[in-house]
């Protein structure tokens, strides 16, 4: 009698510890509401290759992003508000270069912006400033020195956006990663109620929690702030946080390289910036790796789409991980009151609608398989568990769920990703799941998920070895010509109509004073074209400089760009309009390997050609040699790239690239 009741004790604690339970009950009070995942375009320039994308390519890549019940399904996209600085991935072009200019069709954001909402029309919309056109300092890298202005130009930008686009900018940020200033952003607060733009929430200050503790001791700051948003959390807030009640949000996260490792960090932290956090919105930088890949963080968007000249891309695995939890909430939809925390690792959150759906999103990542590229991850273990779900409230009645299922596998690269399971009957209000690892599940009342396929992208090529463009064939609405992308400066498309004919449609850089940088922009600015790989290079372009001051190049083998475009180095052909020219290997200008006269003035029209052939170099201008047979050995390979040795005006023409 006594053995048997011991055995019957042993077993009953045995099933308990087998087993661990949780409830999931929304008679207790519901938790915070889902704000949404999203993510980033932008800061900088990381959708740019995107928009020249041939169709029906593109329109698939922006269905696996946008297009619900599909791919990844978004819920929020930030877009930087272009401010003609380098921004990480190059530069994108502001509305209002100057201070009497204004044009909302320049970039791609608001194209990218429109695809979104023709998909899914409830997305929401974030616009955030990374870096200023100068004339927003007044000569300091700074822009709060008059916070009417900056507010002005900001609020420009939201009323361009519904004017010309019609597109409702639902959230506003301050100056990405960079100091806030209280002043401007009451300024900005009150400015937007003036012009009736009371419901666009401000999302502060896109660093730190830092500004928590000043929200507690400023009413007005307080008032003025809707979203705490904080970049790459490592899913934990601070207490000033918490203690302002305010909604609290990953407003940058991710930034992974878009592998199994990528997808994992992508999983943990979707359902940890909740359980540890109390986050309610999660946005990955970036939204879709449409950037050389040798560009700074190649590869670090959910998806890649990076050879608009073949039209191939690739869906990698965190558009899964997204559709896990993106495909079955919906912004507005309420966490449920749990500890999200599994009892051997891993986590899950469950949301309602608070009309009767559930969702449950479980996700087991070990440390080694699913960490960011930061901050760093604490040691931590998972092990494969027994998890009984005991559904109470509203959900007693439930008699079975819709059942998702991914598991990263990181030996064969062979991974199981969002398969649907099909049902998954409950009985008695018992959901049990054996758990293994880097798993995740999503258990769901919603019989509307599914895995989109598109037919198979074309395979992948390098870019063309023989490259040319007159700029006379344009690519509507864009302001830019296709590949190139701009790493100081900005070059867009422009009309002479008063040009006798040969050089109506021209490419121009157009910045000329030095922006409120984010980055070290380089002093000169150039825009890189073609394959890092290429080795030898005949290039030809026509230039105009357009002031006394001034100075252009042609180059090869562009060895960076990016946030360090300042040291990039390669073979540049200069010209400058007090007749000289030069040949350097960096783009800073210094490491000069010969200079002379060219007799090249400001105001006409010249051609520049720049022959690499091993180590033996030689320029020409106009068809005639102007310096040959220099011998150089560095650098080996790069890009080729056009560009000017100042913040001056300069125009581009009949541009022509052959490589190997
Ligand atoms: C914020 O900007 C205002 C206006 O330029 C300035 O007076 C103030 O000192 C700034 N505050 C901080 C903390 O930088
Ligand atoms: C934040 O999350 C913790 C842990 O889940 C919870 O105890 C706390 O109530 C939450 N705080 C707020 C303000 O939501
Ligand atoms: C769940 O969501 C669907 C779709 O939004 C809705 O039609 C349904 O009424 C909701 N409630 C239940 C209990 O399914
Ligand atoms: C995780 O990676 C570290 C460093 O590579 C290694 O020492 C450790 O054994 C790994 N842990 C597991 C559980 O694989
Ligand atoms: C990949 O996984 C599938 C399904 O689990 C299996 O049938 C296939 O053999 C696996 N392939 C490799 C290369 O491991
Ligand atoms: C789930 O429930 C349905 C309806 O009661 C039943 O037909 C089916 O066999 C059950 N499936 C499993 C795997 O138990
Ligand atoms: C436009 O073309 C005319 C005629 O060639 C020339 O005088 C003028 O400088 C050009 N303007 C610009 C901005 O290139
Ligand atoms: C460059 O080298 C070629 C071939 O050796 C030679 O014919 C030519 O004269 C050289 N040019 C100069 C300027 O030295
Ligand atoms: C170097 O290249 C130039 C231009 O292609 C060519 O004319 C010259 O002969 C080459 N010099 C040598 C030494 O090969």
């Amino acid at each position: 009698m006594r053995l048997w009741s011991l055995l019957w004790l042993l077993g009953c604690r045995a099933a308990a510890w087998w087993s661990d339970d949780y409830s999931l009950d929304d008679a207790v009070g519901l938790g915070r509401q889902l704000d949404g995942i999203g993510a980033i375009s932008g800061g900088g320039a990381t959708s740019r290759l995107l928009v020249n994308y041939p169709e029906p390519y593109r329109s698939q890549i922006l269905d696996y992003l946008f297009k619900p019940n599909f791919g990844a399904s978004l819920q929020l996209l930030k877009v930087e508000i272009g401010g003609d600085a380098q921004t990480t991935d190059g530069t994108e072009p502001s509305h209002m270069h100057y201070e009497n200019d204004e044009n909302y069709f320049r970039g791609y954001e608001w194209w990218l912006m429109k695809e979104a909402k023709k998909r899914n029309p409830s997305i929401k919309l974030i616009g955030l400033p990374w870096a200023f056109p100068g004339w927003i300092g007044r000569g300091m890298s700074w822009p709060y020195a008059y916070p009417d202005v900056t507010a002005y130009y900001i609020i420009s930008w939201i009323i361009g956006a519904k004017k010309y686009h019609d597109l409702d900018i639902d959230y506003i940020g301050i100056w990405n990663e960079r100091p806030f200033n209280s002043t401007y952003i009451k300024v900005l607060r009150k400015t937007l109620d003036r012009v009736g733009l009371n419901t666009l929430g401000i999302i502060a200050a896109d660093g730190t929690w830092n500004i928590a503790n000043h929200m507690l001791v400023d009413p007005y700051l307080y008032d003025a702030v809707e979203i705490v948003g904080a970049h790459y959390p490592g899913t934990e807030t601070v207490k000033a946080a918490q203690l302002t009640l305010k909604k609290l949000w990953s407003s940058e996260d991710y930034s992974t390289f878009n592998n199994e490792v990528g997808s994992g960090c992508w999983a943990r932290i979707l359902n940890q910036n909740y359980v540890n956090g109390n986050m309610t919105a999660t946005l990955a930088w970036n939204l879709v790796a449409s950037y050389y890949e040798e560009l700074p963080f190649g590869r670090c968007g959910l998806m890649t789409a990076q050879e608009p000249w073949s039209g191939h891309y690739s869906v990698n695995s965190p558009i899964w991980v997204t559709a896990h939890t993106t495909q079955f909430t919906q912004p507005g939809w309420y966490y449920l009151k749990v500890d999200g925390h599994l009892k051997k690792g891993g986590s899950f959150v469950a949301l309602t609608d608070g009309l009767g759906n559930l969702t449950v999103i479980i996700e087991t990542m070990t440390r080694n398989h699913s960490k960011c590229i930061r901050p760093p991850l604490p040691p931590y273990v998972v092990s494969p568990q027994k998890a009984v779900f005991h559904l109470k409230g509203s959900f007693s009645k439930l008699k079975s769920l819709q059942m998702w299922y991914s598991k990263l596998d990181f030996s064969t690269a062979n991974s199981t990703l969002f398969q649907s399971l099909g049902p998954k009957n409950i009985s008695e209000g018992i959901l049990a799941l054996n758990l293994g690892l880097d798993e995740i599940y999503t258990l769901t009342t919603l019989t509307t998920g599914h895995k989109g396929s598109s037919s198979e992208p074309p395979p992948s090529q390098p870019f063309p070895s023989i490259y040319k463009d007159d700029f006379n064939i344009r690519n509507p609405p864009f302001s830019e010509a296709p590949y190139f992308a701009d790493q100081t400066g900005v070059f867009e498309y422009f009309i002479n109509a008063s040009d006798p004919g040969d050089h109506v449609f021209t490419l121009r850089q157009v910045v000329t004073q030095r922006p409120v940088t984010w980055a070290l922009d380089a002093t000169n600015t150039i825009s890189i074209i073609g394959n890092y790989k290429w080795i030898n290079f005949i290039i030809t372009c026509d230039i105009y400089i357009e002031s006394n001051k001034g100075g252009a190049f042609i180059a090869g083998r562009i060895s960076k760009g990016g946030i360090y475009v300042p040291s990039a180095q390669g073979i540049f052909f200069w010209v400058f309009p007090d007749g000289t020219y030069r040949v350097t290997r960096d783009l800073a200008g210094v490491d000069i390997l010969m200079k002379g006269l060219s007799g090249v003035r400001a105001n006409r029209w010249h051609t520049l050609t720049l022959i690499l052939k091993g180590s033996n170099i030689s320029g020409m201008l106009n068809g005639y040699p102007l310096w040959e047979n220099i011998t150089t050995h560095s650098p080996e390979n790069g890009w080729a790239a056009i560009g000017t040795h100042s913040f001056e005006l300069t125009q581009f023409d009949n541009f022509h690239v052959e490589a190997s």
